[in-house]
């Protein structure tokens, strides 16, 4: 079990309902922007991070810096447990952004890692990290990028992709298609979003799509975890997975 990332209590960003204090009137709009709009549309969203990107990085950071930590601790724990060195492993970062999970996977000892997103600008910060082999710049959906093709990881994770607006639910059997048989699959998402976005709305639906998908032999479930206040105020629901 990793240490809970700590929180930065001295810097923590305004939300209009939550209690803490403002840092930044520009930033405190771009977030409302994407965590309390429920309506708000795909381009709309890339829009957003198109003008964040340079941003980005210094503004999550102010909030958590180890943010994104827990998705490549466990997933160094997942192939240390089958033996495997994190080094001879591909993956596959998953709505990557300014490559926050990229830079923790590389203090794993992950090596060759390849980040998508469809924002180039957010691409673009990740590159200055160092810690990426490819970048594929795509939307990702429902269907397989034509770039990335099915089985090509090990490990394939993806931190902050469901949101508002943002990836659909149904990319996790995306993210199971590209990871190979016997590879491991991690979502780390907000757990308020399966409250709020109408299509993770409640957990319930949620946990009855991953079950779906164990009845189908895409995956079993290895683990489902919360853990607590890994934004500020908001916690972070891990799923990891098997690949069958
Ligand atoms: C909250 S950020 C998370 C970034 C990074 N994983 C992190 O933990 O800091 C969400 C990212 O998802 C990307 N994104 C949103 N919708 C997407 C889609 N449909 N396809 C690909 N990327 C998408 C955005 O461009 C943004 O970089």
């Amino acid at each position: 079990m990793p240490s809970m990332p700590q929180t930065n209590n001295e810097t923590t960003i305004s939300t209009e309902n939550s209690k803490n204090i403002t840092k930044g009137e520009e930033h405190k709009k771009t977030w409302d922007a994407l965590v309390y709009n429920k309506n708000i549309k795909s381009d709309e969203v890339l829009n957003v991070y198109k003008t964040w990107a340079t941003a980005y990085q210094s503004d999550m950071d102010k909030v958590n810096p180890k943010k994104s930590e827990h998705v490549a601790q466990f997933a160094a724990e997942l192939v240390k447990g089958d033996r495997k060195n994190p080094a001879d492993l591909t993956v596959l970062d998953v709505a990557a952004g300014t490559g926050s999970v990229g830079v923790e996977l590389v203090k794993y000892g992950f090596k060759n890692i390849t980040a998508t997103d469809y924002c180039q600008e957010m691409l673009d910060a990740a590159k200055e990290k160092g810690c990426y082999k490819e970048f594929v710049c795509c939307k990702f959906g429902t269907v397989t990028p034509k770039v990335l093709y099915p089985r090509k990881f090990d490990v394939v994770v993806m931190h902050g992709g469901f949101a508002a607006g943002h990836i659909p639910l149904s990319s996790l059997h995306t993210m199971a298609r590209l990871c190979k048989k016997g590879g491991i699959v991690i979502n780390s998402m907000s757990l308020q979003y399966t409250h709020f976005v109408e299509e993770y709305m409640d957990i319930h639906s949620y946990i009855q799509y991953i079950q779906e998908l164990v009845e189908a032999g895409i995956w079993k479930v290895e683990f489902t975890r919360v853990l607590d206040n890994c934004m500020a105020d908001r916690h972070a629901l891990v799923h990891a997975f098997r690949i069958l």
